[in-house]
């Protein structure tokens, strides 16, 4: 691990900010297996170089297509605002409107952090994205806690608490959030496994079935109904490209509607690479979505540098990032964002997960090592990423 690398650069920020990254990484933490906490890029010295954010605000250039979104943590509302405020106008919370993060006892709700994303997004007139609602990942303890799988009284006390949490979450942020992730990822990634069962998911296993994720989408749309907000329902997942997930999210889709639930579009992830996956891959998987009448987003986009093989949990060694390999991503994003263009009558929203290369998740996703997935680099400046997508 290259300490220097990981220590490097920057500005305008304190000691005050590089406490609020460690305590804003702490849930992280939960996340999935495989993540190691690492040490923060955050700037640890002062420069007085100028920052080139670049001129041309993304989400205006975008305006005629599609609404430009970022993750978003509490902390970046200040260290970040500059780019922040200019460049995007949809936000989704990284971590704090997940169910841990949120809802910490059965009465005890945390809605501090979230409270100042949803400040931030009115006061600035910005839109948001509920993130998410039922995910088999960073749950507290005393969901599942004591419950009884397949036991009929149980599963009623879960759904209670499903429907309560849903309840409390569209009334007080329902006004600023115009789309939900109600499910995230409950598809398997296993052949011929149609969901994540019992071992994977807390949710599946105390159902004994897939009917949470109906409950999901009903008890949603209800809180929407009784808050007067028309937001748009979404299931969210990776490998949405992949012929064998998608024909599951389909099945799941047309089961849903079936039983008379709502859903209004699916969410491509976009935690891709600069390879994969190819824009053919990603034509037909829009091509499928459209012709099932549905919507389609990009949730969480971010190129990392890196082409592992996951087959093998064979992972890439640290490589810099060399003027070469800048100009290749500008490219992968280049050609991701006129697809997306071809496709702006049935895409709402693009949202990169991150802002800036000084905080992703990547850095300590599959293992520690520094990547470069977005399009404003460590100093805030626009990456030639950028001038790809805003030179059109
Ligand atoms: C998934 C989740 C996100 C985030 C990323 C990793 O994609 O949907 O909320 O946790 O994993 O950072």
């Amino acid at each position: 691990m290259n300490t220097k690398t990981l220590l490097k650069k920057n500005t305008i920020h304190t000691v005050a900010v590089l406490l609020a990254v460690l305590l804003s990484l702490l849930p992280a933490c939960v996340t999935r297996s495989g993540e190691k906490p690492v040490a923060s890029k955050q700037p640890v010295e002062e420069t007085t170089k100028a920052v080139d954010i670049g001129d041309v605000p993304l989400h205006e250039k975008y305006a005629p297509y599609f609404a430009i979104g970022t993750a978003i943590s509490p902390y970046q509302l200040e260290t970040h605002e500059k780019i922040l405020a200019f460049h995007f106008s949809h936000l989704t919370p990284e971590n704090n409107m997940k169910f841990a993060n949120i809802h910490r006892r059965e009465d005890i709700y945390g809605f501090s952090g979230m409270d100042m994303v949803t400040d931030f997004a009115r006061e600035h007139g910005m839109r948001m994205t509920g993130h998410a609602l039922v995910w088999h990942s960073q749950n507290p303890k005393w969901l599942f806690e004591g419950l009884v799988p397949g036991n009929p009284d149980d599963i009623e006390r879960l759904s209670r608490r499903l429907e309560s949490h849903i309840g409390t979450l569209a009334a007080r942020y329902g006004d600023v959030i115009d789309n939900w992730d109600v499910v995230n990822e409950a598809v398997s990634e296993t052949e011929g496994l149609m969901y994540r069962t019992g071992e994977e998911s807390g949710w599946y296993n105390i159902f004994g079935s897939e009917e949470f994720i109906y409950l999901a989408f009903i008890y949603t749309e209800a809180a929407l109904d009784a808050n007067d907000s028309e937001a748009l329902l979404f299931y969210n997942d990776y490998n949405v490209a992949r012929p064998e997930k998608l024909e599951k999210i389909m099945k799941m889709a047309a089961w849903l509607h079936e039983k008379g639930a709502r859903i209004d579009g699916i969410g491509f992830q976009g935690h891709w690479n600069m390879t994969e996956p190819s824009i053919d891959e990603l034509k037909a998987a829009f091509d499928t979505i459209i012709e099932g009448g549905l919507k389609i987003k990009i949730s969480e986009l971010d190129i990392s540098v890196y082409k592992d093989d996951w087959t093998t949990s064979t992972w890439e060694d640290e490589k810099p990032f060399t003027a070469e390999l800048e100009r290749e991503q500008a490219g992968r994003y280049g050609e991701l964002f006129t697809l997306f263009r071809e496709y702006s009558d049935h895409i709402t929203e693009v949202t990169f997960w991150g802002m800036s290369d000084d905080r992703t998740w990547l850095d300590r996703f599959p293992v520690v090592r520094n990547n470069y997935p977005l399009l404003f680099d460590d100093d805030l400046n626009a990456k030639q990423a950028y001038h790809a997508i805003i030179d059109f």
